[in-house]
């Protein structure tokens, strides 16, 4: 017997429900959430080339310094983790975030590339872009160009009009054992899985000895005997200026050799190695060494996350003209009241 037209109408719709609905779960599930005043289509209407002028501009940049991917990812890090994605890191200051110990690795000349991004960003598009968002896109780019996975990010942020010196003491140290790196992260409400995808960064880049040399003397019985001597001819001490490659099989390629670095003791830092120690995150490194698709989507749900942490919008915050000052910055004279002049003449 023929299925009447309206039951027939009433099973499509019901089945069109299930379908969007399996949709939806899935997007919930492979997506994660996007803070209230942030897009992914921010800029759409009004600086449409904004995505391809960051990665045509990072592409040139890279052929010259690659080394620059590395320094950009950790700018990203270092700015969205203290007061969050704001461009506070960006700020000069006296002292700024960046004259903290734990930032004297930043680099002068991935800042120059960060302003000179917003410069061709602004030329094309007027004031718009904030060097928050400019930051987070140009981690994002750096990732894609060295072999990593290609993404999209929420986009928004606007520019911050202060920073803060002492929160730069809230990052994590190399130091660390896991309990302790679980703890920072989950200050900022990142899991267990977000903190050993994230530390996949350190497939790129390379680190001074002092980060390092507490595992060298005395020797760390978890450290690989040929890394410890190799290492040990780098570092004659812990104030040797000298550096070391964080990912000793593909330093300059975004891939999931760091996790399997782990499983063969070769990992670099405390904080690094404990991962493979710790049975919380041991699963992870294992998971990740071997399925480098999952270390990727669990790499891009982490770095989003990241990317949206006390974010500045709306009206909240300015968009800097320049990414190393705020726009309005008053001479410090302006800020002395007339009897207080006195003084100072007098
Ligand atoms: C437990 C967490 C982490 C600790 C303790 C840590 C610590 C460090 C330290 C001490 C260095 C060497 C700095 C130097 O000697 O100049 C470094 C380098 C680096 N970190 Fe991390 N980091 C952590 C997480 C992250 C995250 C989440 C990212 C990015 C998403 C990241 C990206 C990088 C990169 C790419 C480098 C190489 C920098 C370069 O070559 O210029 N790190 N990290």
């Amino acid at each position: 017997m023929a299925t009447p037209p309206n039951s027939f109408c009433s099973l499509f719709f019901i089945y069109s429900i299930l379908l969007s609905s399996f949709f939806l779960a899935y997007e919930a599930q492979a997506y994660p959430p996007v803070v209230n005043g942030l897009s992914y289509s921010f800029y759409s209407q009004t600086c449409p080339k904004l995505e391809s002028i960051v990665r045509n501009h990072l592409e040139k940049e890279f052929t010259q310094a690659s080394w620059q991917a590395a320094a950009l990812l950790v700018v990203f890090f270092h700015d969205c983790f203290v007061q969050g994605c704001d461009g506070s890191l960006l700020l000069d200051g006296n002292p700024g975030e960046r004259d903290h110990p734990l930032n004297r690795g930043i680099s002068l000349k991935v800042l120059r590339t960060i302003d000179d991004l917003r410069n061709v960003v602004h030329n094309e598009c007027g004031r718009i872009v904030s060097c928050a968002d400019i930051t987070v896109l140009a981690a994002r780019d750096a990732v894609y160009l060295s072999g990593g996975p290609n993404f999209a990010v929420p986009l928004g942020r606007r520019d911050s009009l202060n920073f803060s010196f002492e929160e730069v003491n809230n990052l994590p140290l190399p130091y660390n054992i896991t309990s302790v790196t679980l703890q920072t992260f989950a200050s900022k409400n990142l899991d267990v899985t977000n903190v050993v995808a994230l530390v996949g960064a350190h497939t790129l880049g390379r680190a001074h000895c002092h980060t390092f040399y507490n595992r060298l003397s005395p020797l760390d019985p978890n450290m690989d005997k040929t890394l410890a001597k190799i290492l040990n001819t780098t570092c004659p001490s812990t104030y040797s200026r000298n550096t070391a490659n964080l990912d000793i099989r593909t330093p300059k390629v975004f891939d999931n050799k760091y996790y399997i670095n782990l499983m063969n003791r070769q990992g670099l830092f405390t904080s690094d190695q404990d991962l493979f120690t710790d049975k919380r995150t041991k699963g992870l490194v294992e998971a990740f060494a071997h399925d480098q698709t999952l270390f990727f989507e669990k790499f891009v749900d982490g770095f989003i996350r990241m990317s949206q942490l006390d974010v500045l919008t709306g009206n909240q915050g300015e968009i800097r003209a320049k990414c190393n000052v705020i726009n309005n910055k008053r001479p410090i004279v302006t800020s002395i009241n007339v009897d207080e002049m006195v003084q100072l003449i007098y």
